[in-house]
Parts: C-alpha cells; sequence; structure tokens
C-alpha cells in the first residue's frame, strides 16, 4: 500500500484544495492529510485565517480524499509525522516547489500542480470591505503601526492625524496617507482611528471618535482615570462600537499561552506575580515630562497590570507604591497589590535600570519569563526537581502590533463585541490603579 500525505491550512476550502487532494490521493492508495492547527498559524505570523481548526477539518472531510486527517502543531512535525505513519509520498502544491527537497531523506517528495487564479487569500480579501483606519498622533509608536498593519487583511491605514500641519504632512508623506489637521475632516475619512497620540489627549480622541460612530483602538494607557474608562467602555457598547486598550502583550500567542498554563494549573495554586519593566531615557521626552503625564507608571503600568490581572484576576483588595519622583515625574515606582490568596507586584522603572521579567510562583512551581517578558517569545516552567522543567518557545513577528490590530479587526468584521484578551474590566482596573498612584493614595516617596 502506498501512503501519501499532505499538509495545508485549506482556509475556505476552495477548488485549488479539492485539485490538490484529488492528484495526492491518486499519487498512492492512502492519503492522509495535515491541517494546520490555530495556534501553529498564529505562531507562524498567519493570523488572518477564517476558518477555525475544526470547520478546516470538517471541510477537508467533507472532500471524500482524505483516508486520514490530523493536526499539525509544531515546527518540525513532517519528519516525525512522515516516520510514524511510513508514508511512502509526501506531496505539496508546486508553489512549494523546492521548499520540502529536504524531506527527501524519508520519503518521495511531489511537488503537484498548483491551480491557478485560486488561493484562501484571495477569497479572504475579496469577501471583506478593508477597514479604513485613521492614526491620531504621529509619533514613534504610530510610525510602528502602518508597516505593521499591511500584514493584516482588511486593515487599510489611510489618514493621519496631528494638529500640527508640518508634522502631520510628514507621517502622511512617508506612508502614503492623507494629513489631517482637523478632527472633523479626519472622522469623515475613516471607519476606525488608532490613537498614538500623547497621554493626555486619549479620553478626548476616543470620545470624540466614539461619538461619531468609529471603532477605537487606543494606545495605553487609554486613560488615566478609572471613571473616564468606565464612560468610554459604556458608550462603545451602547453605540455597539469596539474600543480596545492596545496593550500588545495580551494579544501576544506565547502570552497567552502562559495563561492558559498557569490557569490549568501547571504550577499549582498562584501565590505570587513579580513583573519588572525598565526603559531607561533621556531628556527631553515626552516620558519625562510632568504636563504630558509622563512617568514610569503612565508608561509601563498598563503592561504590567493586564500580565497581574490575566493571572490573577480582578479582585484585589489594597495597593501601596514606593516611587523615586524628578521633576515631578516618577522615575521608578514599585507597586504592592493584596489578593486574599496571594500577592503581586511590579517595578517599573525610566530613569532606573531593572531586569523585566515575569515570575508566576505557584505551590508546584513557577513560571518564568526572561526580559524583556512584554515581547514573549520564550518562557520556562520550573520545579523543585529540574528534570521535570519544560521550556516553551515562539516567534512573533515584526514589531508585535499585529496581533492586537488583528483582534481590533476580526472583532469588527465578525460584529464580535467582546475580547477575553483584554477585556473592559481589566482596562478599567489598570486606570484605576493610574488613578490612585496619581492621587498620592498609598504613596510613599523614597
Ligand atoms: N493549493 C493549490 N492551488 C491553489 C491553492 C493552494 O494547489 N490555488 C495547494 C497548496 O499548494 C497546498 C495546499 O493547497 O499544497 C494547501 O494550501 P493552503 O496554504 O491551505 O492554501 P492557499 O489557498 O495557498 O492559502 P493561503 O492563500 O492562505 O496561503
Amino acid at each position: 500500500m502506498t501512503k501519501v500525505i499532505t499538509y495545508g491550512t485549506f482556509d475556505l476550502l476552495h477548488q485549488g484544495h479539492l485539485n490538490l487532494l484529488k492528484r495526492a490521493r491518486e499519487l498512492g492508495d492512502y492519503l492522509i492529510v495535515g491541517v494546520t492547527s490555530d495556534s501553529y498559524d498564529r505562531g507562524r505570523g498567519k493570523l488572518n485565517v477564517r476558518n477555525n481548526v475544526l470547520e478546516r477539518v470538517a471541510a477537508v472531510r467533507a472532500t471524500g480524499y482524505a483516508d486520514e486527517i490530523i493536526i499539525e502543531d509544531y515546527l518540525g512535525q513532517k519528519i516525525d509525522d512522515i516516520q510514524k505513519y511510513n508514508v511512502d509520498i509526501f506531496a505539496i502544491g508546486s508553489d512549494w516547489e523546492g521548499k520540502f527537497d529536504y524531506l527527501g531523506e524519508y520519503c518521495k517528495v511531489v511537488y503537484l500542480p498548483r491551480t491557478e487564479g485560486i488561493s484562501s487569500t484571495m477569497l479572504r480579501n475579496e469577501g471583506m470591505k478593508s477597514i479604513r483606519i485613521g492614526i491620531i498622533g504621529s509619533g514613534r509608536i504610530a510610525a510602528r503601526f502602518v508597516p505593521e498593519s499591511k500584514v493584516v487583511s482588511g486593515a487599510l491605514v489611510t489618514a493621519v492625524l496631528n494638529p500640527d500641519p508640518v508634522e502631520s504632512q510628514r507621517f502622511a508623506d512617508s506612508f502614503g496617507l492623507k494629513a489631517c489637521t482637523d478632527f472633523d475632516d479626519f472622522i469623515a475619512e475613516v471607519d476606525a482611528v488608532y490613537i498614538a497620540s500623547p497621554h493626555m489627549t486619549h479620553y478626548d480622541y476616543a470620545y470624540r471618535s466614539l461619538s461619531c460612530g468609529k471603532h477605537v483602538l487606543c494606545e495605553i494607557p487609554m486613560v488615566l482615570q478609572k471613571e473616564q474608562a468606565v464612560g468610554l467602555f459604556g458608550m462603545a457598547a451602547e453605540r455597539g462600537l469596539v474600543l480596545m486598550e492596545a496593550g500588545k502583550t495580551a494579544f501576544f500567542p506565547a502570552f497567552g499561552h502562559i495563561v492558559t498554563l498557569v490557569k490549568s494549573g501547571i504550577v499549582g495554586d498562584v501565590v505570587d506575580v513579580k513583573t519588572s519593566l525598565s526603559k531607561q531615557v533621556l531628556p527631553p521626552t515626552r516620558e519625562l515630562d510632568y504636563a504630558q503625564a509622563g512617568g514610569a507608571m503612565t508608561e509601563h503600568a498598563p503592561l504590567n497590570l493586564m500580565a497581574i490581572f490575566k493571572l490573577l484576576g480582578l479582585d484585589w483588595s489594597g495597593i501601596r507604591f514606593h516611587t523615586r519622583m524628578e521633576n515631578g515625574v516618577d522615575v521608578y515606582t514599585k507597586g504592592e497589590i493584596d489578593y486574599p490568596h496571594a500577592t503581586a507586584s511590579f517595578t517599573l522603572g525610566i530613569g532606573v535600570k531593572t531586569e523585566g521579567n515575569l515570575i508566576v510562583s505557584g505551590t508546584k512551581g513557577y513560571v518564568y519569563v526572561p526580559a524583556p517578558w512584554w515581547l514573549t517569545d520564550f518562557f520556562e516552567v520550573r520545579y523543585e526537581d529540574q528534570t521535570r522543567n519544560r521550556k516553551f518557545f515562539y516567534s512573533y513577528d515584526g514589531q508585535g502590533l499585529r496581533y492586537e490590530l488583528q483582534e481590533f479587526l476580526s472583532m469588527i468584521v465578525n460584529g464580535r463585541r467582546n475580547c477575553y484578551k483584554l477585556t473592559p474590566a481589566e482596562s478599567i482596573a489598570a486606570a484605576e490603579i493610574i488613578e490612585k498612584f496619581r492621587n498620592n493614595e498609598n504613596v510613599t516617596v523614597i
């Protein structure tokens, strides 16, 4: 019996897939089809897949060509599968010509002719109306956002708003956008906005954008007061709009995996979460400017609080801060949060340097995420018995902003209005803690 194996995502199953599967089946007597898992696709930067793995498996099964369907979940799995299933022929479309020659050591490799004129990418783009996104602000993060948007299907950045005409034009020219200096002109051009302007302007821009019926993705810290966050989320819900805080790490596949592993009890009961993040900056810069709400707390608390909330929840009962101030700005802040059965702390610096790692301590072991933990691509689960330690590796592509944008767009396009990766309640709690700090509640200056 000749066994054939082939792999693919098989999203929005189309004629090209059918032809490929038929030809692969005809190469032998038994066809195994490997369908990529959702997490594997996300991990390799394929973020726009429409059908989930169950739907894609069902579609492949319905073709009647597959004798067996397996899930492809990790890099290097093809070699394992070929040996495990005693495969004689590995077949794949000719768009992969040459890429799988290395499998020739294990079985025969056949590149089958690809069907011209159709692909899942084409179908995904066809049915999809692009969402026109306008960027408010033209600083460093805004400049990173535009290239990231190019890899998220359906995202089309069209305009930039900056009240300074020279700045607006400079940014627009470098990315081929429409330059706007007036909010009303700008908002008429877009379906959604990405707010990347100075912190103090976020609330006003978010409020005005939601009032105009536009979806909002807002950089961290979304706002600096709890009531403002409550108000904005209420407004978005009332109007059926998406409002999301751009806490990028929350949307990374690796970070999501840490949370699910911890919640599954891999380190036992969580007793302590410790996060740190320091980025030293030199004046003159917005981060060190009191008038622009600079400081370690406003810069870095949102991501660190997000990690704590994701791992320990929102039923915290108290918080204390120790801080070092320079010119009215906290250059270092350490916060300690009480939970009924756990503790958490965050150490933040813009004028103090520290190791930026994340440690989740439990009754059975701990998770160690080395610096920079907020760009998670690797973490380790460690135990007293070191032979049980496990390392997890991920890749995240580009600047990491594509994941939050992908989620934002998917919510808009699919009419989904809740996002478990970063919930309104978590954003509201982060604003509350930032507000407490700014109001000097339980703050000890060192
Ligand atoms: N395939 C094909 N002809 C097409 C499209 C795909 O023969 N027009 C083949 C691929 O070469 C591969 C298999 O179908 O062997 C599964 O490919 P997959 O990546 O799922 O399909 P695409 O349509 O190419 O998807 P995408 O656009 O997301 O890359």
